[in-house]
């Protein structure tokens, strides 16, 4: 697609969305799988499905529920997605990267992503939490890849710090004043939808990775390539590095990302009332 079309459809869904909602927005949320009951905290002023507006893409994995959530947050105004898209499903780069460039373009300067990741740090368990403090992309296609949207940002965009040292601090103050005990790390995105082999998971440790997910990381380029301050949190959900036999399922990073939300529900919650 050209950059000038694909700007386009950009636009088309902002406009869409400008008319369903009129408040100014204070920040955007991206809720990561088994972590959709988030939006239980927000004070719901209008949701839309992804399926009505102009050019969105439409979530099929389980777990995540298809639209927008727009209301209230600890006092502030946001729009949350409630399901986000994953390369592993089919969709390009772009596409997984869509709605983040939208939110951009309705005002939002703040993004805080949420995931599942499996960890390869031997000093995780599983139901910790990670604060992000830089990623490792390089086994999925960059959404920044093609001819540049000038409007939106740079060819080149620096990436030596992507998520904002500022919301890292407050997150850890919130962390520390609800006694959890909160990670900081590494995440490496691969493409998935297979877990990854022993081998890999070796490997993923020795690039100097803490843990490992399926998302973010895409929607974290094109949100720093347009200037957003970022934040974002993994939920550990399974061991990578596991020598017992046992295997990896997704009914098990369900489950274990649904017992952690709500440590992650007060942190997202606590981060925007503070901005
Ligand atoms: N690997 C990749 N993605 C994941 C994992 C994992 O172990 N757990 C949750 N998402």
């Amino acid at each position: 697609m050209s950059n000038k079309k694909a700007l386009k459809e950009i636009n088309e869904a902002v406009k869409y969305l400008q008319k369903e909602y009129k408040h100014t927005l204070q920040a955007g949320i991206v809720l990561g799988s088994g972590l959709g009951n988030f939006t239980e905290e927000i004070e719901i002023e209008k949701e839309v499905a992804y399926k009505d507006i102009p050019h969105f893409p439409v979530s099929t994995v389980e777990g995540h529920k298809s639209k927008l959530i727009f209301g209230k947050l600890g006092g502030k105004r946001v729009m949350a997605m409630a399901g986000r898209f994953h390369f592993y499903e089919g969709y390009d780069a772009q596409e997984v990267a869509f709605p983040i460039r939208v939110m951009k373009l309705l005002g939002v300067e703040i993004l805080l992503l949420s995931n599942a990741s499996g960890c390869v740090n031997p000093d995780y368990k599983v139901g910790d939490i990670m604060i992000i403090t830089d990623h490792i992309s390089l086994f999925i296609p960059n959404p920044l890849v093609g001819k540049n949207i000038d409007e939106l940002g740079p060819r080149f965009p620096d990436m030596s710090e992507t998520y904002n040292k500022d919301l890292i601090q407050k997150a850890k103050e919130i962390a520390a004043r609800n006694k959890y005990d909160v990670k900081e790390g590494v995440y490496v995105a691969v493409t998935g939808p297979t877990f990854e082999t022993r081998a890999e998971y070796r490997m993923i440790r020795t690039l100097g990775a803490d843990v490992v997910g399926m998302s973010t990381v895409q929607e974290a380029i094109v949100a720093a390539h347009m200037g957003m301050d970022i934040f974002a949190i993994s939920v550990i959900t399974d061991i990578g590095l596991r020598d017992d036999g046992m295997i990896t399922t997704h009914e098990e990073v369900l489950e274990a990302a649904r017992q952690a939300e709500p440590k992650l529900a007060t942190i997202f919650k606590e981060l925007v009332a503070a901005i």
